[in-house]
């Protein structure tokens, strides 16, 4: 069973939720006190360097961040992320392999769509609440919009070539919850630990509106 509130809940706490990629496990720790400070407290941490675990167990300390997991690609690696403390799970992708991993572990997950069918064959797991990934590529607003009559009982988080600029075409949608994006947290800041821009970032970030 899902709890699609309970994420629901997270999700809604702020307009964007971060895409980061972590490459040194000192970094974990200030980056999430500059985004959580700015004003977004959740985290998508991808595993997608070898401190991506040790980033997500020293930012799961920070105080009002919630941190989740992303580019879940199977289920060891869901597993992996739930036992270093992140809270949610996202994938790029939906495959049955993985749905099932997070319905096991009881921790909710956003699965990666990109099409109506992939969309449906999540929501005949249980899955209401989905990424739509990746957005730009894939048709951007226009199509998602286009997914909010037949689909009315599904919401989404679309991330992937969402920036400051277009993310208010996407959070003014009926079916978008929030966005995922990378450009609160560019790679060059985070390398330089220029936590104060990151900060001022995820306050602009906060700060959109529909
Ligand atoms: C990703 O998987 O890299 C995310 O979707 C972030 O995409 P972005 O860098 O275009 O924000």
């Amino acid at each position: 069973m899902i709890d699609s509130q309970a994420l629901l809940a997270v999700l809604r706490r702020a307009p964007v939720v971060p895409v980061l990629i972590v490459d040194r496990v000192e970094d974990a720790a200030p980056l999430a006190r500059a985004l959580v400070a700015g004003g977004l407290p959740a985290l998508e941490v991808t595993l997608r360097t070898p401190a991506a675990l040790d980033a997500i167990r020293a930012m799961a300390d920070v105080p009002g961040g919630v941190v989740g997991a992303g580019t879940i690609l199977d289920p060891a690696q869901a597993r992996d992320a739930v036992a270093a403390g992140a809270k949610f799970l996202v994938s790029p992708g939906a495959t049955p392999a993985v749905l099932d991993a997070a319905l096991e572990l009881g921790v909710p997950l956003l699965p990666g769509v990109a099409t109506v069918s992939e969309a449906m064959m999540a929501r005949e797991k249980g899955y209401r609440v989905m990424k739509f990934f990746p957005a730009g590529p894939a048709g951007g607003p226009n199509y998602l919009k286009a997914l909010a009559s037949p689909l009315a009982d599904v919401i989404f988080c679309p991330t992937g070539g969402v920036t400051a600029e277009n993310a208010r075409d996407y959070l003014k949608l009926p079916n978008v919850v929030c966005v995922g994006g990378s450009w609160v947290a560019p790679a060059d800041a985070v390398k330089a630990g220029d936590w104060s821009r990151i900060e001022a970032l995820a306050r602009d970030a906060a700060a959109i509106r529909p």
